[in-house]
């Protein structure tokens, strides 16, 4: 069987939605693909599945799986440690196929594993990513229940709320420093200053009542409004010391021919995000100053699983027993 999930973008929002502020996530047209079959051991990409090598399979494999051993191959069209969520859509994507194989599985528990896989290997995250990547369209993820509710994750005194939302077509243009940006490592530099400075704490509240002023801009389709709020959530960001040289050289580059420009994702390195209407502009400005950029639109779907080989399928379904928990 295959099993696919798209990338995503942070919109607005990151970093303070570890500390239970809202944010906005969009899937994007760019997809993590997975092709799972019955095997003697399990396998990733032909290689004998490591710590070090396979951290999320592994996982899933360790704590969500009781059955035979599997094999899987891995195609991807999401630049990973590009802040485009590739290990979210491997989570979203493994976990949908795992679950698929016990039965049709259900799209909140899919979420909520893949949130688990992602918790537990990379040692924290928020439920964004793999929630955006299991749903597909938008999601607004606030710390109370809304409109457009689609479920619930919570952890250690904290509930996230994840609802849909529907962006407006935009077009976006990703550019990628070609510098990896390491969530755990960027978490914890925030984490480090907000346990010390009122002045991060004060930063990450700022970011978080802009996000409602971008959900409104986003409702009312006001493209300027939205620019210039990605613009100072850019600014809060930096801040709080996520941006880097490299992200506010490619902000800089994108800026002249977009409504707005920001980092998205967890920062360091990774990739800005600009909102433009000028996309072939923006790429060229990006690889002038050395970056790779990618003009992305959002997609609508979120994670999705097709059998490839009825029979076999049926009889893998007969032969095993499915999931555990
Ligand atoms: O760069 P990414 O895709 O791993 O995004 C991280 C987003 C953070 O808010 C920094 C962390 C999180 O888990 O929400």
């Amino acid at each position: 069987m295959e099993a696919s999930a798209p990338a995503k973008a942070i919109l607005f929002g990151e970093h303070a939605v570890v500390y239970g502020k809202p944010a906005i996530a969009v899937s994007l047209d760019r997809r993590m693909t997975i092709i799972v079959k019955p095997g003697k051991e399990s396998r990733v990409d032909g290689g004998r599945l490591t710590v070090r090598k396979h951290r999320y399979v592994r996982w899933v494999m360790e704590n969500l799986w009781d059955g035979p051993p599997l094999e899987f191959r891995t195609r991807s069209d999401i630049p990973s440690a590009s802040g485009l969520g590739s290990s979210a859509a491997l989570c979203s994507s493994v976990v949908s196929a795992l679950s698929y194989l016990k039965g049709p599985g259900g799209e909140e528990t899919n979420a909520r594993n893949s949130f688990e896989v992602e918790y537990n290997v990379q040692g924290g995250a928020s439920p964004t990513d793999t929630s955006c990547s299991t749903h597909g369209h938008g999601i607004l993820v606030s710390f109370e229940p809304g409109e457009g509710l689609l479920w619930s994750i919570s952890k250690k005194n904290r509930t996230w709320y994840i609802h849909h939302i529907d962006p407006p077509g935009l077009t976006m243009v990703v550019g990628y420093t070609k510098k990896p940006s390491i969530t755990p490592v960027q978490v914890e530099k925030v984490r480090s200053y907000y346990d010390r400075s009122g002045f991060a704490r004060e930063t990450i509240e700022e970011i978080g009542e802009l996000v409602f002023d971008a959900l409104a801009a986003m409702k009312k389709g006001d493209t300027v409004e939205l620019g210039a709020l990605m613009d100072s959530n850019h600014s809060l960001l930096s801040i709080l010391g996520v941006s880097s040289r490299e992200l506010n050289k490619l902000r800089d580059a994108a800026s002249p021919y977009s409504y707005g420009a920001k980092m998205t994702g967890a920062g360091g390195g990774g990739s800005i995000i600009a909102l433009t209407d000028r996309p072939e502009d923006v790429c060229r400005a990006i690889k002038k100053r050395g970056g790779v950029p990618y003009i992305v639109s959002r997609s609508t779907r979120g994670a999705e699983v097709r059998v490839t080989d009825e029979e076999r399928f049926v009889n893998f379904n007969k032969e095993n027993t499915g999931e555990k928990g």
